[in-house]
C-alpha cells in the first residue's frame, strides 16, 4: 500500500453534513478517478473536488468511514460514466489522436501543417507540368504533402478510396486498372487486379513517376481509369483526355472528388456541366453518387473515339483548402 495522506472534500459536502467531509486514503486509492492521479501536479478532473490537507486524520475522520466509502463509490460511478460518454462522442466524430505533448512538438506540428496547406494549394493552382517539375526538384515536399493529407483524411468518417476498392472487388479481378494520382499506391496494394499506379513522385518501385497528362501507358490498354481526389491541376481536362486515350472502348472511368468542388451554391462546379464536358470527350455518365457528405463519385463509360475535345466547356474546379486545425 502507498503512503497514507488525508484529503478534504472541498466542493461536495456529505448530504447529511454541512461541513466538508474529510477523506483519508492512500495514493493508490486515488485511482478512483479512473487513472493514476498525482494531486501535487494537477487539479483533479472533477473541478476542485479534492484538496490536499496537511497532517494526518483525526478521530472524527475514522468515524465517518462508511460515509466516505459511499462518497468514493458515488464518485467512481459518476467519473466512469463521464469517461464512457466522452469516449463515445470522440469516437463518433474524430478518431482519438494522441495530442502533441510538448511546446516544441506543437510548434513542429503547426509548421508541417502550414507546409502541407501551402503544397496542397500549389497542386491545385499549378498545371500538371509545373507540379511535376516542382516535386522533381524537391521530392521531400511530396512526403510532407502526403503526411498532411493522411492526417486530414483520418478525420473523414469514410474514405473515397475504400469506395473505389469496393467497386473493384465487385468486378472481375482480370480488369486492368490505371490509378491516376495514386499517392502512396494504396489502391494497387488493396485489390487483386493489375494496377498501374501513376503519380508525380514514385515513393516506391511500383509507382510510375509522371505528369498524368502524359503517361507512358499504351493507348486502349486499360479497362478502368481511377481518379481519387486527384483532379488537382489547373489543366485537369488534359488528365481526363489522357484517361480516354489509354482506356479501351467500353472501359470505365471512376472519379471520386471532394463534394464542395461540385456544389454550385458554394462556388463549386455544376455537376451537369462537368458531365456534359466529359460527354464531349467521349464519356457517358453511368452513375453518380452524392450520398456522402464529404465526397462525390462519378462512373463514366468510354463510348467513342475522342473528337474535338477542345470544344468541351469545362467548368473550373475550385481549389480545395483544408482548414487549419
Ligand atoms: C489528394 S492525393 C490522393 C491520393 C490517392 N489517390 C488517394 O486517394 O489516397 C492526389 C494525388 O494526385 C497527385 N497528382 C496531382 N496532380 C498530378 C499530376 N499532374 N500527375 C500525377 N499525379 C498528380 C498528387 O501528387 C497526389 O499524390
Amino acid at each position: 500500500m502507498g503512503k497514507s495522506r488525508t484529503y478534504t472534500c472541498a466542493q461536495r459536502p456529505c448530504k447529511r453534513r454541512k461541513r466538508p467531509v474529510y477523506l483519508k486514503f492512500s495514493h493508490d486509492s486515488l485511482r478512483i478517478f479512473g487513472r493514476a492521479y498525482n494531486p501535487l501536479f494537477r487539479k483533479p478532473r472533477l473541478a476542485g473536488f479534492v484538496q490536499k490537507r496537511e497532517g494526518g486524520g483525526g478521530e472524527e475522520e475514522e468515524k465517518e468511514g462508511e460515509e466516505k466509502e459511499e462518497e468514493i463509490e458515488h464518485l467512481n460511478k459518476t467519473h466512469s460514466q463521464r469517461q464512457q460518454n466522452s469516449n463515445l462522442s470522440s469516437m463518433n466524430f474524430f478518431p482519438s489522436k494522441a495530442k502533441p505533448k510538448s511546446y516544441l512538438e506543437k510548434l513542429q506540428s503547426r509548421l508541417s501543417g502550414g507546409r502541407f496547406r501551402m503544397l496542397n494549394e500549389k497542386l491545385y493552382t499549378s498545371s500538371g507540368d509545373e507540379a511535376f517539375k516542382f516535386f522533381k526538384e524537391d521530392p521531400s515536399a511530396f512526403d510532407c504533402y502526403h503526411e498532411g493529407y493522411q492526417e486530414q483524411m483520418s478525420r473523414w468518417p469514410s474514405q473515397p478510396l475504400d469506395v473505389i476498392i469496393n467497386w473493384l472487388n465487385k468486378h472481375s479481378k482480370h480488369l486492368t486498372v490505371a490509378d491516376f494520382g495514386c499517392g502512396s499506391g494504396k489502391l494497387a496494394k488493396s485489390v487483386k487486379n493489375q494496377v498501374f499506379s501513376l503519380d508525380l513522385v514514385a515513393t516506391d518501385e511500383t509507382i510510375i513517376a509522371c505528369n498524368m497528362a502524359h503517361t507512358p501507358l499504351n493507348s486502349h490498354s486499360i479497362d478502368i481509369a481511377v481518379f481519387c481526389l486527384s483532379l488537382m491541376g489547373t489543366d485537369y481536362p488534359s488528365f481526363l483526355a489522357e484517361a480516354h486515350r489509354v482506356l479501351k472502348n467500353g472501359g470505365t472511368l471512376l472519379i471520386a472528388e471532394v463534394r464542395s468542388r461540385f456544389d454550385p451554391k458554394n462556388g463549386g462546379a455544376d455537376p451537369t456541366q462537368f458531365i456534359k464536358a466529359l460527354g464531349g470527350l467521349g464519356f457517358s455518365c453511368v452513375n453518380k453518387d452524392f450520398s456522402n457528405k464529404f465526397f462525390v463519385v462519378f462512373e463514366f463509360s468510354k463510348h467513342r473515339v475522342l473528337k474535338n475535345s477542345k470544344k468541351c466547356e469545362w467548368p473550373a474546379l475550385k481549389v480545395c483548402i483544408y482548414k487549419r486545425r
